[in-house]
């Protein structure tokens, strides 16, 4: 009869411990790719007036799963009431107030100015980057200029005059979400 081997104990893996972030968080093992592949849309408002078009356009993040969004300006205020974010949006999605949309552009992702203007183009011919950082002006102006021309693209909805500055947005966003995954990187993108 064979003699019974002793138990061994179990193998005890000498992993090395992942170094470690300022704010005591593991950072990312060796090797890990820098650039995911993940799509996603912000949003930068420039100047709003309206607390009720605020609302509306956290609402409509809320909707269409937009990440962040932005504004700049003194006109419109962070404690300003949410009357129309009845979903309270604004409690699980960044409102952020910024002095400059150029400062707070996201790695990888591509700023769209969206402006009734000559030479932009038409929204329903658009494919959306894979990551985009969408900016609307105020209630009462227009883009300027400069930040058009610091945009990859300016995109316009051809409609009969301008619409309202969050009607806008849903429409924006709407059309992202009916192209489905027909971003610029198509479907490698998740
Ligand atoms: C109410 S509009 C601005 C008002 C307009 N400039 C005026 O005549 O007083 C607010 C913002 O919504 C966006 N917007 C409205 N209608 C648009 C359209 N048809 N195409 C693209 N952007 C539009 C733009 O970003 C614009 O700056």
């Amino acid at each position: 009869m064979l003699a019974k081997r002793p138990e061994q104990p179990p193998q005890v893996l000498n992993l090395p411990a992942l170094p470690q972030s300022p704010y005591n968080r593991p950072l990312f093992p060796e090797g890990t790719p820098l650039v995911a592949d993940k799509r996603y849309s912000c949003i930068g408002l420039y100047n709003p007036k309206s607390p009720e078009n605020v609302g509306s356009v956290m609402r409509a993040a809320g909707c269409y799963g937009v990440a962040s969004v932005f504004y700049t300006g003194k006109r419109y205020e962070r404690a300003a009431d949410f009357v129309t974010d009845t979903k309270r949006v604004h409690y699980d999605i960044p409102l952020i107030g910024i002095d400059d949309l150029k400062k707070i552009l996201p790695l990888n992702c591509v700023p769209v100015a969206v402006e009734l203007v000559e030479g932009a183009r038409p929204l329903p011919e658009y494919t959306h980057p894979d990551r985009a950082l969408y900016i609307f002006g105020p209630e009462d102006g227009s883009l300027d200029k400069e930040i058009r021309d610091w945009c990859e693209d300016v995109v316009y909805i051809p409609t009969t005059g301008c619409m309202n500055l969050a009607a806008t947005v849903n429409v924006v966003l709407y059309d992202r979400m009916a192209k489905g995954l027909n971003t610029r990187s198509g479907p490698k993108f998740r």
